[in-house]
């Protein structure tokens, strides 16, 4: 794999190796367990992923946002190695560890708010939901959690619960938790009240202070859990008011505010946390994805008093934590700090091209995006905003044929996300950049 030669096309996507391997897949995997790009990695550096038949790509999807500091980054790799070689599990119920409490005291410094937090371990970003929301119910001996339309917090029974879109992710698995509250997020773009800033009066915040005060009462809410910035929904970033009139309101009535950071922490946006750029401190933070480096670690870090009003052995797991994983996310966390610059400039960089494409090709409808996590939303006409589903399907598939992994999102289909490492060269990213490009231009002139 080279830098100077990706990207890299010698055969096709997908080869006969991919094409093969495939064949296996549809024969032992259940359909359910869907795939994007239909190509078998056979190995994968920085920003750069091999395919089994030799193709070579830039990666703009990095597992789902799972490796900011790139694949295999060498720093990581090295904690990994010195790790199993001392020991690799041991359970933290069973003989605690370093790692662990290195990492939670880490997290707990570096999350914000000036009070004391605690930090639980878990494996995944629906473990780690699940957690806050077991938490936030003990802590305040209420059974409601305000959750968003468009948001995704998981596929485990609670989390799909949380979940806004019914296709695919709670279709036919009720019976689900039944103490959820939807209401309408802010995504300016599709306003769900069909208003504009600023003259909305962020009424997305009012309506959930009018729920309060007639359909729900706040006195059976326990939480409301938020995606600072929307992941699966479709990257949707929504004015600073409205974080902090969710805060406000939960000040005001005695409801936790719990946000969900699985894809947009550990540095993704410029921050460590998306909710610093809102000047929110929120009760609970839950993270994944990134913060393992790209083994399975996920977290829910919280105010000590209500991560402690949880009763001894009402909390964990046998894997919660694993010791290789931690070494892999402290090393992880420390670089991702260290990048937080680079991201903000690398970012400019990113939004600087898709906003000039904007301005080229008719079918990107928005453009919005905080450090490198930025998104394109495609439409059929910019007055009626008709999401372009189809041109996104055929876009992302030129893509991977010209040697760019990048991925969908958003609950109408039609948005596409930009994902890189935070530590991609200029060169990397504007190369990705150019396959996109490329792919937009060909597709919208059809
Ligand atoms: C905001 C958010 N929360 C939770 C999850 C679930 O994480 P996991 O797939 O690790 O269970 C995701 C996954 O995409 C996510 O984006």
């Amino acid at each position: 794999m080279g830098k100077n030669s990706i990207p890299k096309i010698v055969v096709t996507p997908p080869g006969p190796k991919s094409v093969k391997l495939m064949k296996l897949a549809e024969k032992c995997v259940p359909k359910a367990v869907y795939t994007v790009t239909p190509i078998f990695v056979a190995e994968s550096e920085g920003a750069m992923v091999k395919d089994v038949d030799g193709n070579e790509y830039v990666d703009f999807a990095t597992g789902i946002s799972c490796l900011n500091v790139g694949h295999r980054n060498p720093e990581v790799m090295k904690a990994i190695r010195e790790q199993v070689e001392l020991y690799h599990h041991l359970c933290f119920h069973v003989t605690p560890y370093e790692p662990y409490v290195r990492l939670a005291e880490k997290l707990a410094t570096i999350a914000s708010g000036n009070f004391e937090k605690k930090v639980v371990l878990v494996n995944s970003g629906a473990e780690a939901v699940e957690n806050a929301v077991k938490i936030a119910r003990k802590y305040t001996g209420k059974p409601t959690i305000v959750a968003f339309e468009y948001a995704f917090h998981g596929r485990t029974r609670l989390a799909m619960s949380l979940t806004g879109s019914v296709h695919p992710y709670k279709y036919g698995f009720g019976p689900l938790d039944p103490a959820i509250h939807r209401t309408p997020y802010a995504y300016c773009y599709r306003c769900s009240f069909g208003l504009e800033r600023p003259t909305c009066n962020m009424k997305c915040v009012e309506y959930i202070r009018d729920t309060f005060a007639i359909h729900l009462s706040p006195d059976e809410v326990a939480a409301i859990i938020v995606e600072p910035i929307q992941g699966e929904g479709g990257f949707i970033i929504p004015p600073k008011e409205f974080l902090q009139g969710l805060r406000k309101i939960c000040d005001e009535n005695g409801v936790l505010l719990i946000a969900d950071e699985v894809q947009s922490g550990i540095g993704r946006t410029g921050k460590m946390f998306a909710v610093e750029h809102y000047n929110v401190v929120p009760d609970m933070i839950t993270l994944a994805k990134s913060l393992g480096g790209g083994l399975p670690l996920a977290a829910a870090i919280g105010r000590g008093d209500i991560m402690d009003s949880v009763h001894i052995g009402g909390l964990g797991g046998t894997f919660g934590g694993n010791p290789v994983c931690c070494v892999s996310g402290l090393k992880t966390v420390e670089l991702a700090q260290q990048l937080l610059g680079n991201t903000e400039k690398l970012g400019k960089l990113l939004m600087s091209r898709l906003q000039e494409m904007y301005k080229k090709y008719e079918i990107i409808g928005d453009v919005r995006g905080i450090g490198l996590m930025a998104a394109v939303e495609l439409v059929k006409d910019r007055k009626t905003k008709e999401p372009a589903k189809k041109e996104r399907n055929q876009i992302l598939t030129k893509c991977h044929k010209n040697g760019l992994v990048i991925i969908g999102a958003g609950a109408h289909k039609n948005v596409i996300r930009f994902l890189p490492p935070v530590n991609i060269s200029e060169n990397l990213l504007n190369k990705g950049l150019s396959i996109f490009e490329n792919a937009t231009k060909i597709i919208s002139a059809r």
